[in-house]
């Protein structure tokens, strides 16, 4: 593996998540895969569980860790080609980004959309430019529209619970005080249809996911519908993609154990953090159906076998 950005990096999103289940097994068989290599993390925006567990994914896999942030650690850069820098921003990514991948063996990068220009955060030029203008390898700790490490550890986790290839897996959008980026759900999307598994999204009238990412899923505005005979149920809150970064009002769509009683049983699933009591109500949070911090838990295993199979290429 070249670089880890999206689902389609991955040949076959299914064997990936096998390959994690193996690791998870026998975490330190590739301990000295690393030696000697450095792992460079960039993180432009806040993360707890991004950041821990790739960090211990590298230090499982005997890697070194450098981790730098942004706000706190970095003059400020500039992204745009062609500006005359008298503002702010006192060094380019052009200049910035070779530096950092002489230093490092493999860089990953955390950064979020605007959501206030759908055409610009949809092309994604900070992760874009790191793939172009680094010398090494480059992992998406989640970009402006996609969150391909959240999506392998969902993937990983549905596959820990399938009981039958059938399973229904309901990805469901729910309220929040402020407008969050699509790319969980996107890349949620993205990696379930690669999968070939069995997807509904349930949202509002108007917000629809991105059709790049979400075509090939059944779309059900009635909730309560969606939620009939699901086996997994993923809740995520986003912001519009077509009225772009504005939030929509529902409360009447958090997630509850009424809702839950709906379904067949299913396992309740959230990337975290999580509002409780806006997106889902306690009951549920804490309910025997929920598998969110085993969820959380195997976000070590999917950023361990990219690691793994970058490490195997370099
Ligand atoms: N789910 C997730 O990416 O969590 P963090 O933002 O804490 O990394």
């Amino acid at each position: 593996m070249k670089n880890f950005i999206s689902a389609n990096d991955t040949g076959d999103p299914n064997q990936l998540a096998l390959h994690a289940a193996e690791i998870k097994k026998n975490p330190h068989a590739n301990r000295k895969l690393g030696c000697n290599k450095v792992l460079g993390m960039i993180f432009f925006n806040s993360s707890l569980r991004t950041r821990m567990s790739t960090t211990r994914a590298a230090y499982n896999l005997g890697m070194k860790v450098m981790t730098l942030n942004v706000s706190a650690d970095l003059w400020q850069l500039e992204m745009e080609d062609g500006t005359v820098m008298d503002q702010g921003n006192a060094e380019h990514v052009r200049d910035a980004i070779p530096v950092m991948a002489s230093y490092c063996d493999v860089l990953a990068v955390r950064s979020f959309p605007t959501l206030v220009d759908r055409e610009e955060d949809y092309k994604e030029k900070l992760i874009n430019s790191f793939v172009q203008l680094a010398s090494c390898p480059i992992v998406n700790l989640e970009s402006a529209t996609l969150h391909p490490l959240q999506s392998l550890a969902d993937l990983l986790t549905i596959r820990e619970h399938q009981s039958n290839e059938k399973s229904k897996v309901v990805l469901t959008w729910a309220p929040h005080i402020k407008p969050l980026p699509q790319s969980v759900a996107n890349s949620f999307a993205q990696w379930m249809i690669a999968s070939d598994v069995n997807l509904t999204i349930t949202q509002p009238e108007g917000m629809e996911l991105a059709p790049q990412f979400s075509d090939g899923a059944l779309i059900e505005t009635n909730q309560e519908k969606a939620l009939q005979n699901a086996d997994f149920v993923y809740v995520k809150s986003w912001s519009s993609y077509t009225d772009y970064g504005k939030i929509h009002k529902a409360p009447n769509w958090m997630m509850t154990n009424t809702k839950l009683d709906l379904t067949n049983n299913a396992k309740l699933m959230h990337c975290l953090p999580v509002r409780r009591n806006v997106v889902i109500a306690d009951d549920a949070m804490d309910s025997d159906q929920s598998v969110i911090q085993e969820l959380a838990a195997n976000r070590l295993w999917a950023a361990q076998v990219v690691l793994t199979e970058i490490l195997k290429g370099l």
